[in-house]
């Protein structure tokens, strides 16, 4: 790995060329709320010497099998772990399984397991499933492990001896499916299938009971002015915005202290406070934990969680929000430095849920779409700010539109031996292409350049905000400007025996091969399958792939590109096969014994 020393001169230069560059001139392309960001952007992450980065996916629970919402969760992750190590970090990535509480206890009974024996089993259903998809986390961990343990015992200590934890009795509504304790007006009525009056949770729809019992209480109502300071002194804290004024409502309410344990007698699956065997230690409490664990706390975790980032959905903010932060500032750690909030995948406009019978298993979809497919509609689709809808019709023809026929078809008409008899990547003409208008480009080629110029800046702000689907739509319009250029200057028309033509034809072809390695140096966090492939076809080696190496079209800056001359892959395979919306239920794989038991 390049030093940081080095790297953050080179990066800085390279922002600081993307300045001063003349004929495209990326920044000012933008809008000035994002030259603002960009800027700030140079000065702080570029700049910065600590190149370590931490991102969590938050721990799955496994009481059911993975659905499209955990995988959208995970993917989000691993797009940003990617995108980092691109950009020279080194970044560790964490996910897995939460096993503890109530929830998993019963599921684990009615299975008819033992609560180990059940946990194991669901959580490889969830490594499974990222393995699959080729989410490249680093660390996995689950709550049952004994360093975890470990760790949670400690945690709960230093609380402790901070006076932050005592016993006291907890009255109030609990509900078990999302492990959380309500406050009266956050619970209203709903009627069950037999038609019976319920209480039930206002956010979620969950079922609440009413619980009485002796528990330990953490000090949360003293928190509320530190909390309130971290909001107002980190306003990107917690993103998007929307989510972080939410916070900052809840913060306005009533901020009881929190129950962080069970009574032993109910709820036995689960840590055993310190020093007290009645009690087990409440499952979120736990569970947050798990980011400190992965760190290495207590012992040696400074390194990344100073650099801590969570990725959360919307139903779990408050926890990440207001307790985590509150337990964190108790124990005298710091706080994370970004919270990410995505919101949901509805299916017919209904939350997923195994009764209505629309839960979307993304392991069958990824094999009928393919890893890399689910990967793109999901992160193309899915918007942070709002609920997104799945149906297999938009997947079909989200994927047919971008990544067959668009940036396959780029990819095709480039290479093609019709087109491309040699094999290589063709030779630049400046004299075809000049900076100054007078060769035989046209006003939309020169803003075609400029656009894909300009893709690495605006691509990097988006990832870096979370806002994934903008950057993916930015690099989609390139493809289509691209393709435009392609289709105006139709380079099958050209006479190859003329020279002019022929330097013209290597000219449109070099051009097009340059837009296509920014897209797929940009698009490896994405689809990595179709960006190697698509890399490797234009013959840009492994180490010819991160973020320092973009540097668009050199020749027509008068510097010198390695490509030219090169030999192209020899992989000419189809990019993305289009796929028929017809028999998608033909296609779904069969169900394997083991998934039909876990059901
Ligand atoms: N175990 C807790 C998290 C503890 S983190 C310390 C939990 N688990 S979960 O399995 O219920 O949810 C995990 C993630 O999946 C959450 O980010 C949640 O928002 C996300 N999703 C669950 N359903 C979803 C959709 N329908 N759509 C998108 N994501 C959703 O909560």
């Amino acid at each position: 790995m390049r030093t940081p020393f080095l790297f953050v001169t080179r990066s800085c230069k390279a922002v600081h060329r993307l300045q001063q560059s003349s004929f495209l001139s990326p920044i000012s392309a933008l809008s000035s709320h994002q030259r603002i960001a960009v800027l700030r952007n140079t000065s702080t992450h570029f700049c910065k010497e600590d190149r370590s980065y931490y991102i969590t996916t938050p721990i799955f629970y496994v009481n059911a099998s993975p659905h499209l919402g955990h995988l959208y969760s995970a993917v989000i992750a691993d797009c940003l772990h990617r995108y980092k190590l691109l950009q020279g970090f080194n970044s560790k990535f964490a996910t897995g399984t939460d096993e503890h509480g109530l929830k998993i206890q019963q599921a684990a009974e009615a299975a008819g397991k033992d609560p180990l024996t059940f946990c194991t089993d669901v959580s490889e259903r969830f490594k499974h499933l990222f393995n699959s998809c080729n989410i490249s986390y680093t660390d996995y961990i689950r709550t049952t492990e004994q360093a975890h343990c470990q760790a949670v015992k400690h945690f709960w200590s230093v609380l402790c001896n901070k006076g932050l934890i005592y016993k006291g009795s907890y009255e109030g509504w609990y509900s078990t499916q999302d492990e959380s304790f309500l406050t009266a007006s956050q619970v209203g009525h709903a009627w069950d299938s037999s038609g019976k009056e319920i209480k039930v949770s206002l956010e979620s729809g969950h079922k609440v009971e009413w619980m009485k019992e002796e528990n330990y209480m953490f000090r949360l109502s003293a928190f509320r002015s530190q909390l309130l300071d971290w909001l107002g002194g980190n306003p990107g804290a917690i993103q998007p915005e929307r989510f972080y004024q939410a916070v900052l409502q809840w913060l306005q309410e009533d901020l009881p202290d929190l129950s962080v344990s069970r009574q032993r007698s109910r709820l036995q699956w689960g840590i055993p406070v310190p020093g007290d065997a009645e009690q087990t230690i409440y499952v979120w409490l736990d569970a947050l934990v798990n980011y400190l664990t992965v760190a290495g706390y207590p012992d040696k975790h400074s390194q990344w969680w100073n650099v801590a980032h969570h990725i959360v959905g919307k139903d779990i903010l408050k926890f990440h929000a207001i307790y985590w932060p509150a337990f964190l500032l108790g124990a005298g750690l710091p706080l994370p430095q970004t919270i990410y909030v995505h919101s949901h995948w509805t299916v017919g406009g209904k939350k997923m849920s195994k009764s209505l019978g629309n839960v979307v298993d993304p392991l069958e979809r990824s094999q009928i779409f393919t890893t890399d497919g689910m990967r793109y509609f999901l992160l193309r689709q899915g918007v942070p700010d709002s609920d997104s809808d799945y149906t297999d019709n938009k997947v079909i023809k989200l994927l047919n539109a971008e990544l067959a026929d668009s940036l396959g078809g780029l990819l095709n008409r480039c290479t093609a031996p019709a087109i491309n008899p040699a094999q290589v990547y063709p030779s630049f003409c400046p004299q075809s292409l000049p900076s100054q208008q007078g060769g035989r480009a046209v006003v939309e080629d020169y803003h075609m350049l400029d656009a894909v110029k300009n893709l690495p800046a605006v691509v990097e702000q988006h990832y870096e905000s979370m806002h994934v689907y903008k950057a993916l739509e930015a690099i989609s319009a390139c493809v289509r400007q691209t393709n435009g250029f392609v289709q105006r200057h139709a380079p099958w028309k050209l006479d190859r025996r003329d020279s002019k033509d022929q330097h013209w034809l290597d000219t449109i072809i070099h051009v097009s091969l340059e837009c296509l390695r920014i897209y797929g140096t940009l698009l490896q966090p994405i689809v990595p399958e179709i960006s190697n492939k698509l890399l490797s076809r234009l013959g840009v080696q492994p180490g010819e792939r991160s973020w320092a190496d973009v540097n668009f079209l050199p020749r027509y800056k008068g510097m010198d590109c390695p490509f030219e001359g090169r030999a192209l892959g020899s992989d000419s395979g189809v990019l993305f096969s289009r796929l028929e919306s017809q028999n998608i239920d033909k296609q779904k794989p069969k169900k394997t014994k083991k998934a039909e038991h876990l059901k």
